[in-house]
């Protein structure tokens, strides 16, 4: 018998990013008996990353912005696949959030009236971005764990979840283990909400950090939720690309906000040359035009730099591929040449700190080479747009973990808000939901005896497999054939090869023992890594045009056929299935927003 460690609350949180945190927070304030998961240290979540920020329609530096203007733009910028009424739902509830949070501490930058400063972001019609410098994702996270520490909610540190846990249909807790002593734990809960964030560590060159590995998201899919829009995953245009050792490392799209532009090898400014149909009523087409957006009231258009991230990073692909890129393939981010040193360092302290200290590059002197990264998951678990709630009772889900959304394309700064109105909005449901719940929980011994022999299975003395190299083949087979570009033979000879590294992963051998073993944690990983990849790649085949970000060579433009339903993609036993499924008939009135 494989002895675990039994917990109990009312609503188990499962991530400890903005989501989480803010999750727990609402539920503890819903009554609730609250537990908050760190995969990592409480504090240390991937949102510490997030740098531009928060979306917010608060009207503080352009008095026209507001709801009705930011739902228009994230459902632009999501090609109008989104979940209608969460992007409803956000462009009213972010500018609570952000008053919320400074009322609860944060610190943002201020306008010369004291209000708090926002700053220009693609796909943005106003400078709509509150902002702390361009760390906004560290304030963002002290502050909520500075609330939610008052609050009583009970944290698990270094913990790391493998799977959700049943009654019936309805989820009763999740199983997993400590990273530091390798032991077994079980939590049972009324509700869980999934804050798991990404699964960017399935590409080659990503942004995400090392917890990004799909947990969440492999979870729910295997615990019977359906996901959506996995196709469309996001490549933020502007990434490290030198030193190759921090290649991936977010270079943050406030360089553009402020107003950085692209150049390639001859110096051009070829954003110019991209600007598609969709948007070109929206965007400058001359260099003075383009420069007046920053200084004048916006009656007139956007520069290209500020297009939507997916056109930009295709942009920067075309460039590289035509052999007009930078030394290390990429192209030139340059802010150096269009703002004052002062002005760099005060608005752009980490970016100045990141590019002197791992590329000695002066970034005030000289231009940044960039391109594209794994970013962000626009889809992931399908969710109802009111409560977060996903198809299996009990199992809620917020931020990047959950779909719907953003569509085929998120706006930068919408996730800081996303995290928030949902995460917020998770947690109140979850806590109502886990009141209607009757105890004792149930945990079918059974079950957990399963569950600890798979997971402990890669110390099997027969295996051969190295996760590390399994780790790399799948990096690698994402980056070339599930990139931003791709062709129905790429796609399909990726889903051979995630198949074969599953098969392979069943054969995978750790060495050592379970206290904090990095090999057996990344075995572990790598169940979900594949799921998740799996679900993108297969997602991709079925959807034959390009829309978002999601970009095919043999279908180069959208298709009306494909213009109103979402990819879901559901478990069949061992297999994913995938389907067309129509998106809802948005209200007359929200359409007409859509006109403006
Ligand atoms: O570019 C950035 O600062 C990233 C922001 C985001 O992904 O929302």
């Amino acid at each position: 018998m494989a002895e675990y460690e039994t917990h109990e609350h009312d609503v188990l949180v499962i991530g400890a990013g903005g989501a989480g945190l803010r999750a727990a927070i609402e539920s503890s304030a819903h009554g609730a008996d609250t537990a908050l998961i760190c995969k990592s240290l409480l504090g240390k979540a991937h949102t510490v990353m997030a740098e531009g920020g928060i979306a917010a329609a608060l009207g503080n530096v352009w008095p026209d912005d507001n709801w009705k203007v930011h739902f228009r733009d994230t459902m632009r910028g999501g090609k109008l696949l989104n979940n209608w009424r969460m992007a409803q739902i956000h462009a009213q509830e972010a500018p609570d959030r952000v008053l919320e949070l400074e009322e609860w501490g944060a610190l943002f930058d201020r306008t010369k009236d004291g209000l708090i400063l926002q700053r220009d972001f693609g796909g943005h019609r106003y400078a709509r971005l509150a902002h702390v410098g361009d760390r906004t994702g560290l304030e963002m996270i002290r502050t909520l764990q500075q609330h939610a520490v008052h609050k009583g909610i009970t944290v698990y540190m270094e913990c790391t979840l493998v799977s959700l846990l049943k009654d019936g249909d309805r989820v009763c807790g999740a199983f997993g283990y400590w990273r530091e002593s390798g032991k077994f734990v079980v939590f049972k809960a009324k509700a869980v909400v999934l804050a798991t964030g990404g699964i960017g560590k399935a590409w080659e060159f990503t942004s995400n950090s090392w917890e990004y590995t799909g947990d969440g998201v492999a979870m729910a899919l295997e615990a019977g939720a359906d996901l959506i829009d996995m196709e469309c995953y996001q490549f933020h245009p502007t990434g490290m690309v030198w030193p190759h050792s921090v290649r991936g490392i977010l270079v943050t799209e406030s360089v553009r906000g402020d107003g950085g532009v692209l150049r390639n090898s001859s110096g051009r400014r070829f954003m110019f040359d991209y600007i598609p149909e969709f948007f070109k009523k929206e965007t400058a087409d001359s260099e003075a035009e383009a420069d007046r957006w920053y200084t004048e009231k916006k009656n007139n258009r956007r520069p290209p730099e500020l297009l939507p991230r997916d056109e930009v990073a295709r942009a920067i692909n075309s460039e590289v591929k035509a052999g007009r890129g930078s030394p290390h393939g990429g192209v030139f981010l340059d802010i150096a040449t269009r703002r004052d040193p002062e002005t760099i360092k005060r608005r752009l302290p980490s970016m100045y700190h990141q590019f002197k200290e791992l590329a000695d590059v002066d970034i005030t002197t000289t231009p940044m080479e960039i391109g594209p990264t794994a970013h962000y998951m626009n889809g992931g678990v399908r969710v109802d747009g009111e409560g977060s709630a996903t198809a299996v009772p009990g199992l809620f889900a917020a931020g990047e973990v959950a779909g719907g959304l953003h569509g085929a394309n998120r706006l930068g700064g919408n996730s800081l808000s996303d995290l928030l109105v949902f995460g917020r909005r998770a947690g109140a449901y979850a806590a109502d939901y886990a009141k209607s719940v009757k105890g004792p929980l149930p945990v079918a011994a059974g079950r957990l005896e399963a569950l600890a022999r798979e997971a402990l299975a890669p110390f099997d003395p027969g295996g051969t497999e190295n996760p590390y190299l399994l780790h790399q083949e799948l990096q690698r087979t994402m980056q070339s054939d599930v990139g931003i570009i791709r062709t129905e033979h790429e796609l399909r000879r990726a889903v051979e090869k995630i198949g074969e590294l599953r098969a392979r992963l069943k054969r995978v051998r750790v060495e050592g023992h379970r206290q904090f073993n990095p090999g057996w944690h990344l075995a572990l990983d790598l169940r979900s890594l594949l799921v998740c990849a799996e679900a993108v790649a297969r997602a991709a085949i079925e959807r034959k045009e390009s829309r978002g970000g999601h970009a095919r060579d043999d279908h180069p433009k959208p298709d009306p056929a494909f213009a109103k339903v979402n990819m879901v993609v559901r478990k069949d036993g061992e297999a994913l299935r995938v389907s067309a499924e129509p998106i809802g008939e948005m209200p007359a009135e929200l359409k007409a927003l859509l006109e403006g």
